[in-house]
């Protein structure tokens, strides 16, 4: 089986996926959180800072591109080719509103006449360019059935990978995911599946291999985000325990000092540090005041001695 790390907005910066890779490792690819290219800007500085090769030279990472406009995708794309870049992921899942209503990300799902539009023209760009092109998409917009005529567009064009996290976009990550409807695209996709959604143990990872396993479109691979940021053993060690060890905080120090080198002041990198604590704190016990100071704290000062105080307890 194939593991992707999902793209995650904000978070799986490079310095991130550097640090994972180098603690934990065992990921065959790392989908670069999405970047919004307009005609004026098809690239930003900051854009090419993260996904600059130096900065993710130990990484088969894939750059996403969320947009609905072919030309506009394409003077992006080859800009990406330019600095190396062999493989391009459409984001179709997108669910924020701000995105939905200008027809981007999940908005590309309503209105079929533009998606096909917008596909045929940058496969054949990548068939033309040797770019590959994928896919991330959600099932629909508003309703599940919506998934039928969608992938029936899909089918029309060679997609190198079809990457299905199976809920519809007033869903947000709520609720179960609509399982049956992954079943479907296993017996109907023309193109390679891999599947996205909810892998938070174990047990979800076994129970999506069995399901998928004897699928001739399942590409035996499956992206994981919140469940790794979350518990960053779940791969790492056989049984998927995410018991906290010295590794750990070599992670967290990877992306403390990470940030540290390319933010200023202490209350930006804090803030960074903070959104991933809201994850990291789903996967520990008893540090609940701990971890409350850390979120308050406006410094490094602060924010150091909530670290120590949860290393000195979890690791005593
Ligand atoms: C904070 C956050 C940021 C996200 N950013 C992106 C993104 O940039 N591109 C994308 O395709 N999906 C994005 N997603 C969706 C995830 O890639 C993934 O599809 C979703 O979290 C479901 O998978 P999971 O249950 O394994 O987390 C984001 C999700 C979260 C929670």
């Amino acid at each position: 089986m194939k593991y992707y790390f999902a793209p995650l907005e904000g978070i799986t910066r490079y310095v991130y996926r550097n640090a994972f890779e180098k603690t934990f490792g065992g990921i065959d690819k790392y989908f670069a959180p999405f970047i919004s290219p307009t005609k004026d800007s098809p690239l930003t500085p900051r854009n090419r800072m993260e996904l600059e090769s130096e900065n993710n030279s130990s990484l088969n990472l894939v750059p996403q591109i969320l947009c609905n406009n072919p030309e506009v995708f394409i003077d992006a794309a080859s800009r990406l080719i330019d600095m190396g870049y062999k493989e391009i992921n459409l984001n179709a899942g997108c669910h924020s509103a701000t995105v939905t209503s200008k027809k981007k990300g999940a908005g590309l799902l309503e209105d079929l006449y533009n998606l096909e539009r917008l596909l045929d023209s940058i496969v054949n760009f990548g068939l033309a360019s040797g770019l590959k092109i994928s896919v991330k998409t959600r099932l629909g917009r508003f309703d599940q059935d919506e998934f039928f005529k969608v992938l029936e567009i899909y089918n029309e064009f060679p997609l190198s990978e079809l990457i299905i996290h199976p809920r519809i976009e007033k869903d947000f990550y709520k609720g179960d995911v609509r399982i049956d409807f992954f079943k479907y695209a296993l017996e109907e996709s023309k193109n390679p599946i891999v599947y996205n959604g909810d892998l938070f143990k174990k047990d979800d990872i076994r129970k999506i291999s069995q399901l998928a396993e004897n699928s001739p479109a399942f590409n035996d691979a499956l992206m994981l985000g919140r469940g790794l940021l979350i518990n960053p053993y779940l791969l790492f060690r056989q049984d998927g325990d995410g018991k906290i060890d010295q590794l750990f905080f070599k992670f967290h120090k990877e992306i403390y000092e990470g940030y540290k080198e390319i933010m200023s002041p202490d209350k930006n990198v804090l803030y960074h540090m903070k959104e991933l604590w809201t994850y990291w704190a789903r996967n520990i016990e008893g540090c609940d005041k701990e971890i409350k100071s850390i979120m308050k704290s406006k410094r490094y000062e602060e924010y150091d001695i909530g670290l120590n105080n949860i290393k000195a307890k979890l690791m005593a």
